[in-house]
């Protein structure tokens, strides 16, 4: 009975596969104690949209589920967040009246700032944070000043209709301090203005906000995706695109270059947007930072799965928690997103 070659090659075979992966996958509590990466509603932060009125929660059609809100019908929903286990919202304003310098930002008595105040009064807990630009208040839908001939602040020396950058740049550090006079947690800067992070952290510094973090938008995309945002936020822009400041779709080192100055300008927390096209660079700068990273689950990707799911062609929750599993396991800390709610009610059953 001497070991032959063929019950060798038998013995092999039956210890083949040496490696069963499935091992961990066969019941759901095996699973779950594996499970590398988890969503709760703690992680994610809400976009809303508030306008001027009383009374108000509009639909917004591409989006199901979002709302324009007036304040008084904003304050109690802010409250409801916060007893579903939602713990930060961001804001975006809708102005009755805009200018060519986006005034109602940086007026304390701008829809932003009133709206802060008044969440602040009756949700103390609540994390506010700011997204600090233009484009929602000025006329022409850009993101800070345009160089037009007829302007006040026109440069002769730079090209028509360029974004100026360093005027602008005054006019977010302005806004940054009237938010954060009203009571916002956190300022988002997310005009993508060179120079942006450095000129909201000096001017807080300076004027007694030195514990107030901002949230660079660091690597924001020049994106598709952004198309019902802007139908909600009404501030597409009225001339050109964006892509003379916001970043081409094609650039990944450019990414990682956006995000260093960022943080070597002072910023707290760094932002990919959109999140699912752009998972790479959220696993990129996961690498080369220890700060916390945000990815922004944009207007587009919940359009999408909205209207696929309506469509019958997929499962809502499922793509809907996929999709934010696979951003955080890219090495995301925190989601904006606009199933916040959504994923608070599912996880609470
Ligand atoms: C700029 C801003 C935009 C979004 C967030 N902040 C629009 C843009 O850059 O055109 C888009 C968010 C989304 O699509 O959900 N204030």
């Amino acid at each position: 009975m001497g070991i032959t070659i063929a019950s060798r090659e038998s013995t092999e075979r039956g210890r083949f596969p040496l490696d069963r992966p499935r091992r961990l996958r066969r019941t759901t509590a095996i699973r779950a104690l594996v499970q590398e990466h988890r969503i709760s509603p703690s992680d994610l932060i809400l976009p809303l949209f508030v306008c001027e009125g009383t009374d108000i929660q509009r639909p917004i059609s591409s989006m199901p589920g979002q709302y324009n809100w007036s304040i008084d019908r904003l304050v109690p929903e802010v409250a409801h967040l916060g007893k579903l286990g939602i713990h930060a919202v961001m804001l975006f304003g809708i102005p009755d009246t805009k200018d060519d310098c986006g005034s109602d930002n940086f007026d304390p008595e701008g829809i932003v700032p009133r709206a802060i105040r008044a969440i602040k009064d009756a949700n103390p807990e609540m994390i506010v944070i700011s997204d600090m630009c233009f484009c929602e208040y000025t006329d022409h839908g850009h993101c800070g000043l345009i160089n037009i001939p007829e302007s006040a602040h026109f440069d002769a020396g730079l090209p028509h209709g360029y974004l100026l950058n360093d005027p602008s740049l005054e006019l977010l550090a302005r806004a940054s301090v009237v938010h954060a006079e009203a009571g916002a947690d956190m300022i988002a800067p997310s005009a993508m203005l060179d120079g942006q992070v450095g000129a909201i952290r000096s001017v807080l510094d300076e004027t007694g906000f030195e514990h107030i973090p901002v949230m660079a938008y660091a690597a924001k995309f020049a994106s598709g995706f952004y198309g019902p945002f802007r139908e909600a936020a009404q501030s597409a822009p009225s001339f050109g695109d964006r892509k003379q400041y916001q970043m081409d779709p094609a650039n990944r080192r450019e990414a990682m270059r956006e995000a260093e100055l960022d943080v070597a300008e002072g910023a707290d927390i760094i932002m990919v947007k959109p999140a699912m096209p752009y998972l790479d660079i959220v696993s990129d700068l996961r690498a080369a930072f220890d700060l916390p990273i945000a990815a922004y689950q944009v207007s587009g990707e919940y359009a999408m799965l909205h209207a696929a799911a309506a469509n019958g062609w997929i499962d809502l929750q499922r793509c809907a928690m996929e999709s934010l599993i696979g951003i955080k396991r890219a090495g995301a800390d925190m989601i904006l997103t606009y199933f916040a709610k959504d994923v608070a009610d599912w996880c609470n059953g």
